[in-house]
């Protein structure tokens, strides 16, 4: 099938290549995408549009080149939608995950939590249009490694919508009045652009290396922080994450509409991640029964680094198995770490 695009009826692209290349813009999937638009700038070359093709090719590269410039921590962002433009470039950084709730291990309470912010967000206009306010101003809460950053793409990813990740050393600056124009600037795109909008560690606001030292000052600026996300009437998600337990208090609390708490997991949660994570390379109930009273104490984030350096071993040395003493090695090792590492109150 060949498509007319073109007023003047020019073959432009082949509909296999166009649906191909729409498929893999909605599953966020750059790497196919830039791979077919390629394929269609060639195909336009042998066409004999050298013009046309050189300028795809340029368009491009030059989308590929600004991504990977502004792609800290979205290394696996879709070509964006909504892209931040100007200086809102600096502060938000756009992806479109495909995680969801059940690529995670969460504890019941955790789950149903979350399932129920992702439900009131489905039926957002029908709450809204009898009065209610769906959920959606969130403070997650809980240890490093707990799954804090991957249930903020999980919830984009489940309601299929942007993930902006706010960058704070960006929005902080040394000048007061220039933290709050930018943290305006943030929250003006909240209003008008719908997605999970996620400060992480959002407590650092304030505490920055390089701030002025008055201490009024910082209070400030988390003050405004917390009355622009007070204040926001928008369809947004908003997602701010701290590991420190220690910062809650009644007023910053009454900001949002829940609080979400993450813990290091419990023995049942460690073996569902360990069957999650060791997949068809270790299926041993009984290995992963003994390898879960290795695990206890670690954070998913650790168990799950641990079980990936196993599986690439065993990867490398063309293994279809990993052997569980490996793991068990591994997982040790982490412990160890932990030991000496003084672990943040949480
Ligand atoms: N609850 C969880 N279930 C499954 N995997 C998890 C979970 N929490 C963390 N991980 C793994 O650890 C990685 C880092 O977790 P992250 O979400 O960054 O933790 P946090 O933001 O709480 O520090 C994730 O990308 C994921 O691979
Ligand atoms: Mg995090």
């Amino acid at each position: 099938m060949q498509v007319h695009l073109r007023d003047n009826g020019e073959i432009m692209a082949n509909g296999d290549q166009l649906k191909a290349l729409f498929r893999s813009f909605a599953e966020g999937d750059d790497r196919h995408f830039y791979s077919v638009a390629m394929q269609m700038a060639a195909h336009e070359a042998k066409q004999g549009h050298g013009k046309l093709a050189e300028e795809l090719r340029d368009l491009l590269d030059a989308a590929k080149s600004r991504r990977n410039a502004g792609a800290a921590g979205a290394a696996d962002g879709a070509i964006p939608l909504a892209r931040p433009k100007g200086e809102l470039a600096s502060l938000l950084s756009v992806s479109y995950p495909s995680s969801r709730l059940s690529d995670m291990v969460l504890a019941q309470p955790l789950l149903a939590g979350l399932q129920r912010v992702l439900k009131e967000q489905r039926h957002l206009s029908k709450l809204r249009s009898h009065g209610l306010h769906p959920r959606r101003k969130l403070l997650l809460v809980g240890p490093s490694g707990t799954g804090k950053t991957m249930t903020a793409a999980a919830l984009a990813g489940e309601l299929g919508i942007p993930l902006f990740v706010v960058r704070l050393d960006a929005l902080i600056t040394k000048f007061m009045g220039e933290s709050a124009a930018k943290l305006r600037q943030v929250f003006d795109a909240v209003a008008s652009t719908r997605g999970v909008y996620f400060f992480d560690e959002f407590d650092a606001i304030g505490s920055q290396r390089g701030m002025a030292n008055d201490v009024g000052e910082i209070r400030r600026i988390l003050n405004s922080f917390l009355l622009m996300i007070e204040q926001d009437e928008s369809s947004s998600v908003i997602v701010a994450a701290t590991n420190h337990v220690d910062i809650l208090d009644d007023a910053l609390f009454r900001r949002f509409d829940d609080l979400v708490e993450y813990q290091l997991p419990s023995a049942d949660e460690i073996r569902a991640l360990l069957r999650m994570r060791l997949g068809s390379y270790l299926k041993s109930a009984k290995s992963i029964s003994a390898l879960t009273t290795e695990a206890v104490g670690l954070s998913h984030a650790e168990i799950t680094r641990a079980v990936g350096d196993a599986v690439k071993e065993a990867v490398m040395h063309d293994q279809v198995s990993v052997p569980a003493d490996d793991v068990k090695i591994l997982l040790q090792q982490r412990q160890a770490v932990r030991r000496r590492t003084p672990v943040a109150k949480a």
